[in-house]
C-alpha cells in the first residue's frame, strides 16, 4: 500500500503541476483545482485513507506543493496583461537633466581648442604666495596692484592670486622647456561688485616656450583660437601695452564676431573686441625659472572667460553669472 501510494504520489503531483500550469484561464485553473485537489480528488480520497504518519506527512506536502501552485498561478492569470497595455513605441517620462554651468561649457571649450594645438591643461593654485604671483613675474615691489586694497591677502606670504599667471611660473619651475599650456580658473580682485565687475572672475593663461618662438606665433594661434571660439574667420590687432612680465607686451584686439568688424553695439562701432594682454616672456622671468633666455623664447597671454562669454551671449550683467537662476542656466 505504501509503495503504491508512494508511485502514484509522484505521477500524480507531475500531473497535477502540468494541469496547473497549463491552464490558461480562472476558469481553467478551477476547473484543475477541482480535479486535483477537490473533495473527490484522488489525493483527498487517499488522505482519508491513511494509516500511518509517514504517508500522512508525504501526502499532506504534497497538498501544501499543489495548493501553493494553484495560488501562485491564480496569481499570473489575474495579473493585467502587461503585454497588452505597454506601448514601447509610446515616449518615456522625460527626466529633467541639469547641464554645465555656462563658464564651465566656455572654459572646457577653451581647453579643447588649445589641447587641439597640443598645449596641455595645466592646474594652478587658487591660493598663492605672493613671490608667485608678484616677485617671480618680474612685478616691482611698489606696483599698484600688490596693494592690500586691490587684492585678498590671506597672510604677509599668501593670497588668493589675481591673474593667473603664476601658473606659469609653477609650470615651467616643474618641467624643462619646450612648454605649451594653458592654465584656466578663478582668479580674485578686490572690486566692487557690479554689471561689468566681479570680485572673483575666471582667465586662460596661455603660455609658449620653445626656440625662436615670435610675436607671429602669438598672433596666429590667438586667431585660431578666436576663430573657434568665436566663429567666422577672426583677425588679430596688437597694441604696445605694458606687463613686467613680457617684453614686448600687447593687448590684442579681434575683429568683432557680431558685425565682422563694420561696427555695432557689441563692440562699441570700433570694429574690434579687446581680449586681453600677451607678450613675449621677458627674460628675467625666464632666469627666474631657471630657463637659459639665449636659448629659449616665448610668449604668454591671459584673458577674462566671464568676458567672452559676456560678449559671445550680449548677456547685460556679470552677476548673472552668480545667481544660479535656471531660467537663465537652463538656455546654455
Ligand atoms: N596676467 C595679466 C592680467 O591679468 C594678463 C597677461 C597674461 C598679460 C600673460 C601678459 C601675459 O591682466
Amino acid at each position: 500500500m505504501d509503495k503504491v501510494a508512494a508511485v502514484d504520489a509522484e505521477a500524480l503531483e507531475r500531473e497535477a503541476l502540468d494541469a496547473i500550469a497549463g491552464a490558461q484561464t480562472p476558469a481553467e485553473l478551477d476547473e484543475a483545482r477541482v480535479h486535483y485537489l477537490g473533495r473527490k480528488s484522488p489525493l483527498k480520497l487517499a488522505l482519508r485513507e491513511i494509516r500511518d504518519r509517514e504517508t500522512g506527512m508525504r501526502l499532506n506536502a504534497l497538498r501544501e506543493r499543489l495548493e501553493a501552485a494553484l495560488e501562485r498561478r491564480r496569481g499570473e492569470l489575474e495579473r493585467p496583461q502587461e503585454d497588452e497595455t505597454f506601448d514601447p513605441t509610446l515616449p518615456g517620462t522625460p527626466i529633467p537633466r541639469g547641464t554645465y554651468h555656462l563658464l564651465t561649457q566656455l572654459r572646457r571649450r577653451i581647453e579643447d581648442v588649445f589641447i587641439g594645438m597640443g598645449y596641455e591643461v595645466y592646474d594652478g593654485r587658487e591660493v598663492e604666495t605672493v613671490w608667485h604671483n608678484f616677485d617671480a613675474l618680474n612685478q616691482p615691489e611698489a606696483h599698484p596692484s600688490r596693494d592690500p586694497a586691490d587684492t585678498f591677502y590671506l597672510d604677509e606670504q599668501t593670497l588668493l592670486r589675481t591673474h593667473t599667471s603664476p601658473s606659469q611660473i609653477r609650470a615651467m619651475m616643474e618641467q624643462e622647456p619646450p612648454v605649451y599650456l594653458v592654465s584656466l580658473g578663478r582668479t580674485y580682485r578686490r572690486d566692487a561688485l557690479d554689471a561689468t565687475h566681479t570680485p572673483v572672475f575666471h582667465q586662460v593663461e596661455g603660455l609658449a616656450v620653445d626656440r625662436d618662438i615670435t610675436l607671429a606665433d602669438l598672433r596666429g594661434t590667438m586667431e585660431l583660437f578666436a576663430s573657434t571660439i568665436f566663429g567666422g574667420e577672426r583677425k588679430v590687432r596688437m597694441r604696445t601695452s605694458f606687463f613686467p612680465f613680457t617684453e614686448p607686451s600687447v593687448e590684442f584686439d579681434v575683429t568683432c564676431f557680431l558685425c565682422d568688424g563694420a561696427g555695432c553695439p557689441v563692440c562699441k562701432h570700433s570694429g574690434w573686441i579687446e581680449m586681453g594682454g600677451a607678450g613675449e616672456v621677458d627674460p628675467n622671468v625666464l632666469e627666474t625659472v631657471g630657463y637659459d633666455p639665449e636659448h629659449w623664447q616665448g610668449f604668454a597671454f591671459g584673458l577674462g572667460i566671464d568676458r567672452i562669454a559676456f560678449l559671445r551671449h550680449g548677456l547685460p550683467d556679470l552677476r548673472l553669472y552668480w545667481e544660479n537662476d535656471i531660467r537663465l542656466l537652463s538656455q546654455f
